[in-house]
């Protein structure tokens, strides 16, 4: 069966030609291909141009000079440029033993599933190159959180965050794919309901090199398990939630302070404007940053738009203070919550208009 290997690679450099030689040691030469897709900012696409030029099969290096995604966005652009349907991505750091690929490429091979996982933790599998003890904890920890947010859908997968497993490409739209950081597989399983195996295997320690996974990519996973689960309006709500108890904060504190309670208002609202909007070019509307507006033009129009909000906000604030004799706090959480509807409403349709 035709096969391409797809690896990801981000200042691999030391661990390219043992790859090559282990992963031609147990294919088939006439029908596989290899697949890097690097990121590097060191000399690995050298190191991979002049390892394949001596390989015995097909070695085909995609340098991403503007890379976007990160590791999953570098799958896709794998998946997308594969000679084959058949695809199969392993890590290029030697952590996933190329010995394994036969035995995953077999079990697609028999064509009753779309993919098949080489999972750490299935009977027999290990994960024994997991750095240190916390390292093994985040995972257990974050593979248990994720089953338990799809409960349907990842049912029978015991390792829905390895980055070793076989797809047939046709069975995942790559166009509609969101990649963002460590978490390719758990997105394309997360989306349709596909058909999956499992293969278990040993996590072995890295051959050379460091891991990139840090805490960076962990806050990306959580905002990426968040929007695939309840959608962008919930993570916007998160973010909105946050925003809010900040603004609680700041004029509660400016209050304390003998601070006037609308110039109170006026600093919490400006710092939790700012705050939020940072905050959802991150992480909420990150994948529509390529629409025609620049970065300045969307700062204005959510800036614009949450001043003008607060402004309307601000004296029906006071006079719900005035009349009603309820604290600034309380009034300014109630008006919060009713401006959370109007303002989610405005971002999706006018700053990051689709
Ligand atoms: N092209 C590209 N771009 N490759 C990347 C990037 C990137 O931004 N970041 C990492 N890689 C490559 C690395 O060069 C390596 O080949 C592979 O992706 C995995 O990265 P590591 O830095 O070795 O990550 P890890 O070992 O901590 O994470 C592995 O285990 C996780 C589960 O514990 C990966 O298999 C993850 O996918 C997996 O979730
Ligand atoms: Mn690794």
């Amino acid at each position: 069966m035709p096969l391409s290997i797809i690896v990801p690679t981000f200042n691999e450099a030391p661990n390219i030609a043992e790859l090559v030689r282990r992963v031609t040691a147990v294919v088939d030469t006439s029908d596989t291909e290899i697949v890097f897709v690097d990121d590097s900012t060191d000399d690995t696409p050298d190191v991979i141009a002049e390892v394949a030029r001596a390989a015995a099969l097909p070695v085909r290096l995609i340098h991403r000079e503007a890379p976007s995604g990160g590791l999953g966005g570098a799958v896709i652009a794998g998946l997308t440029a594969a000679t084959w349907d058949t695809c199969l991505v392993i890590d290029g750091d030697l952590q996933h033993p190329p010995e394994k690929i036969p035995e995953l490429r077999d079990r697609f091979a028999v064509g009753d599933v779309d993919v098949v996982i080489a999972s750490r933790y299935a009977g027999g599998g290990t994960s024994k190159g997991l750095a240190d003890r916390t390292r093994v904890l985040v995972s257990k920890v974050s593979t248990s959180v994720t089953k338990a947010m799809f409960p349907v859908r990842l049912h029978e997968v015991t390792d829905p965050m390895t980055g070793f497993f076989v797809v047939d490409r046709r069975a995942v739209d790559a166009a509609t794919l969101k990649p963002r950081g460590f978490k390719i597989l758990l997105e394309i399983l997360a989306r349709r309901p596909l058909r999956i195996a499992e293969v278990p295997f040993d996590f072995a320690g890295r051959h050379a090199g460091e891991s990139k996974a840090s805490f960076r990519q962990g806050l990306h996973f959580l905002a990426q398990l968040t929007a695939l689960r309840f959608g962008k309006m919930s993570l916007f709500a998160v973010i909105g939630g946050i925003g809010a108890v900040a603004n609680l904060a700041i004029v509660w504190a400016l209050t304390q302070f003998g601070v006037d309670y609308v110039i109170a208002a006026v600093v919490g609202a400006e710092v939790t404007i700012i705050g939020n909007f940072l905050l959802m070019e991150r992480f909420v509307f990150h994948d529509m940053k390529h629409s025609a507006s620049g970065v300045w033009s969307r700062f204005a129009k959510s800036f614009g738009f949450n001043n003008a909000e607060a402004l309307v906000r601000i004296p029906i604030m006071a006079l719900m203070v005035e009349t009603w004799h309820i604290s600034a706090v309380l009034a300014t959480a109630i008006t919060l919550v009713v401006a959370f509807v109007v303002r989610f409403v405005f971002h999706s349709l006018v700053v990051y208009a689709p």
